[in-house]
């Protein structure tokens, strides 16, 4: 059996640094995931006066947030520069967040809109970055989000940390709550029933903890995909299995791989385990609207298990992968025609019929680190296939290719 590890959890190296930022006393997070998108949260948290030592171990030592001397580079990351609205928004002073091309023209009005009813100033270009956020007192809210969106919670959540009173955020389906369990196991008087999440304001978090960092689902998610297709069974260990992340494991198994989860155990609120693939014929399935917040990110991959599948795959309800780091639906149509794939592009997703004879070819990854490995997985079975700009998996995933040489 083939054993491979995955680089740490994105969202929650995110959220360990931006929360460890308000702590009391210093946050030790183990296990920090260092590439593109994380590191940007961290220079733009030192850019505003917070203390971070890499000890191999990162230490956040909080203290009062200062006003920045430059704009924060967000970079390509969506989750910074959201979440830090929502910090920024409870501190006197000025900041403006900006963003890399692909950043640049992401919505943030949908975070700005609620941080302005709490009482922050925010300007944006026509909703879009450079965000401007002029902070200060904020009243609490309760505010029923527009689309599942784990960011603008997110942001909510932690400008309600500040604000006096109690803050409720209302989600259409549930999204991921990393946000929430963190705070949680941090002791912030937070409570959540079924789509309704309240914090009482203002609210210290002690900080002094150990975070470790399990292994990012979204990156095994290549893996598992990669491993049914290819038919070898791997072993992935330490992998969160957090069940707002894990649709993926759900919609494979209905079409017909079998997966194990191993030796769960649960740490600083998240549940941990090591998954192993053992094969499987796949069918065609159809993706249901509830279940796409459960795996925004692994749509793009679930369209390569598609294309393995007998019969047909629909997904549907997914509107929110055209504003990505790229258009994920026009990417994923766009390029796996080229390969000679059946594939239909809908509004809100695709119909991609399974069986189709393939081919190699030249491929864009449109700069997009989950479009750029979802192809590459391809190129274990297509030798011929060449991906375009793929160095952007240093985003999330920077020995991807490292990774998936291990399955050739
Ligand atoms: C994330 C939430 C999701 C996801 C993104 C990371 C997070 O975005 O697509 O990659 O860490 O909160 P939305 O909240 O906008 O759906």
């Amino acid at each position: 059996m083939i054993k491979i590890t995955v680089p740490a959890d994105k969202s929650i190296s995110h959220r360990a640094a931006i929360i460890g930022a308000i702590c009391k006393k210093p946050l030790r997070i183990r296990n920090y995931l260092r590439a593109g998108d994380t590191l940007s949260t961290l220079s733009c948290l030192k850019e505003l006066g917070i203390g971070i030592e890499d000890k191999g171990e990162i230490e956040i030592t909080s203290g009062e947030l200062k006003k920045p001397k430059a704009s924060l580079d967000c970079g390509n990351s969506g989750t910074t520069m959201r979440l830090l609205m929502g910090l920024l928004s409870a501190q006197p002073f000025e900041a403006t967040l900006t963003g890399d091309a692909s950043l640049s023209l992401r919505p943030m009005e949908r975070v700005a809109k609620p941080l302005k009813i709490m009482g922050a100033r925010i300007t944006t270009n026509k909703g879009r970055p450079p965000v401007t956020v002029i902070g200060g007192r904020l009243s609490p809210i309760s505010y029923e989000l527009p689309v599942p969106s784990a960011q603008i919670k997110s942001a909510i959540l932690l400008a309600g940390l500040f604000a006096e009173g109690k803050t409720i955020v209302i989600e259409p389906n549930i999204c991921r709550d990393h946000t929430e369990r963190m705070l949680e196991a941090l002791g912030a008087p937070i409570r959540k029933e079924g789509l309704k999440t309240e914090i009482e304001g203002p609210a210290d978090l002690l900080g002094g903890e150990t975070i470790t960092v399990p292994g990012d689902f979204s990156s095994a998610a290549f893996f598992i995909v990669a491993s049914i297709i290819a038919k070898k069974p791997i072993e992935i260990s330490n992998v969160g299995i957090n069940p707002t992340r894990t649709g993926l494991l759900d919609v494979l198994r209905k079409m017909g791989a079998e997966i194990e989860i191993r030796d769960e155990r649960c740490e600083f609120g998240e549940h941990v385990a090591d998954i192993i693939t053992k094969g499987g014929n796949l069918s065609g399935v159809e993706l249901k609207e509830d279940l796409v917040p459960l795996m925004i990110d692994e749509i793009p991959i679930l369209t390569i298990a598609a294309l393995f599948a007998d019969g047909r795959t629909t997904i549907k309800g997914a509107a929110e992968l055209r504003v990505k780091e790229s258009d994920r639906i026009k990417a994923m149509v766009n390029e796996l025609r080229k390969l000679g794939a059946d594939i239909e592009e809908l509004l809100d997703g695709m119909v991609i019929k399974g069986g189709a004879k393939l081919k190699g070819a030249e491929v864009s990854s449109y700069h997009d680190h989950r479009i750029a490995m979802s192809l590459s997985v391809l190129g274990l079975l297509l030798p011929d296939i060449k991906v375009i700009d793929s160095e952007c998996v240093n985003i999330s995933f920077p020995d991807f290719f490292q990774s998936l040489s291990f399955l050739k």
